[in-house]
Formats: structure tokens, sequence, C-alpha cells
């Protein structure tokens, strides 16, 4: 089940991303004691994780059953001012007290394939031989990416992996992700587009048949789970 959900503003968007991300951990804590979350990077996100370390959030939130996990990383030490891991820390992880045991972030400082096959069987030791996330934050690159599957790759090859070192060419660089087959096992998946410059290929992703290669993003389809967008009025622009 697919379902867009327009905010107003990117602070409303923030909001609805912060508030949906309290839910979830409420529902996985009560439910099996436990919230698994693989985050997002990117800038989209920021707003949202930093309101989940402010009052009223912060408190509705049980920090000490929440596992934090990545759903992409680049190829930088966790210092980098490029690191997924360093800006979740920086914009709520380090505030809300998340003990540092329970931060699980992908080795981008070490090999991509060698970081890959660890972080694989980092989510085997904890998650289980099939393993499901709670929740799966994504965003969307204005080129129809998510996590760091990029276009011009089948997203959908290597599907018995569970953590992929992609090269990235028009970076120049390699990055760490989640296959697909991780994200769409997870319970709830939720995609946060904002800003004009994502309308166009949100348009393209949401009224277009699938094109895998061309558009990554449109392979996030959780089989026994639940996927959500979370989009702004200036990226919702040119469907309405
Ligand atoms: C990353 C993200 C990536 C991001 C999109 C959108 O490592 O950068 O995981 O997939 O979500 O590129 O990025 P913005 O939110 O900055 O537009």
């Amino acid at each position: 089940m697919t379902h867009v959900r327009v905010l107003d503003t990117p602070e409303a968007l923030a909001a609805a991303l912060a508030d949906t991300f309290v839910r979830y951990a409420n529902e996985a804590v009560d439910a099996r004691g436990h919230f698994d979350v693989a985050l997002s990077g990117g800038t989209t996100p920021k707003a949202a994780y930093a309101l989940l370390a402010q009052a009223p959030r912060r408190s509705q939130i049980p920090w000490n059953a929440v596992r934090v996990f990545f759903g992409d990383e680049r190829c930088v030490p966790p210092a980098d001012a490029d690191s997924n891991y360093r800006m979740a820390s920086q914009a709520f992880l380090d505030a809300a007290g998340v003990a540092p045991e329970n931060v699980h972030r992908m080795r981008g400082e070490d090999d991509p394939r060698q970081a890959a096959l660890d972080y694989a069987d980092l989510l085997v030791t904890l998650l289980g031989e099939s393993p499901r996330f709670d929740l799966v934050l994504l965003g969307m690159g204005p080129d129809g990416h998510t996590a760091s599957l990029f276009p011009g790759l089948d997203p959908r090859t290597d599907q018995e992996q569970l953590v992929r070192a992609v090269w990235v060419q028009k970076m120049q660089t390699h990055r760490l992700t989640l296959t697909p087959a991780v994200i769409n096992a997870a319970r709830h998946v939720v995609i946060a587009a904002e800003g004009a410059a994502k309308a166009a290929m949100l348009q393209t992703v949401l009224t277009q048949a699938p094109d895998f290669i061309a558009h990554p993003v449109q392979c996030i389809a959780p089989a026994g789970g639940t996927l959500e967008w979370l989009v702004d009025r200036a990226a919702y622009a040119a469907i309405e």
C-alpha cells in the first residue's frame, strides 16, 4: 500500500516525519520490545531529526529500546563532513542520548566491499537471517536514486545480498547501501521528498510506469509492509 501525504511547507514535512518516527517507534517497542530503524542521509531529514531530540518528541520515544542503523553511507571516515553517521549523530543521536552500542554505522572508512560484507553480517547477527526493519527512512534524489541505489545499475541485481558496495560514476566514489531486498522487507518505509528540485522526478516516479534502472526509487515496494511518501507542496507541484 503506497500512500502520499502532501504537507504545505518544509517545516510541516519535518514535523510529519518526526511524528511518524515517534509513532512507529512506540508501535515497535510495544509489540516487540525494540525499534529497529534505518536512517536516511542527505539534507531532507535533518530538520525532522532535530525535532526528535527536542521537547515534546524526545520524551515520547523509548530511546533505550531504539537500535539505529543506516540505509546507506558514503565511503568516508565517520568524522568526515559527508558522513551520514556524522550528520545523524550531530542532528539528534547525541542529543537524544542513544547509547553508542545501539548505533550501528556502516564503516565508510573500510574497503567498500569488506564494509558491505561486514554490515550484512551485523544485520544478520542483530536482526536474524532475514533482517526486517521496523522503519526504513529514505530520501529521493532529483535523478530518482534512493539510499545509494543510483540510476544506471539495476537495483535488483545481487538480490541475495543485504548490503552492497556500489561505484557511483557521476560522483566518482563508492557508496554503501542496503539492497531493495532488505528495504522491501521492512514493516514500514517512508520516503521524504522536499522542494521544487524534486518535483519533476516525483511526478515521474508516482505517475509513470516503473523503470527501475532509470529511477531506482520505483523499486521500493515493501511486500509485507507500508510505503508512505511524505512530500511538501513544492515537490508535489508537478502532480497537482
Ligand atoms: C544520501 C542519502 C540519499 C538522499 C538523497 C536525497 O546518502 O545522500 O541517503 O539517498 O536521501 O540523495 O538527498 P537530499 O535529502 O539531500 O535531497
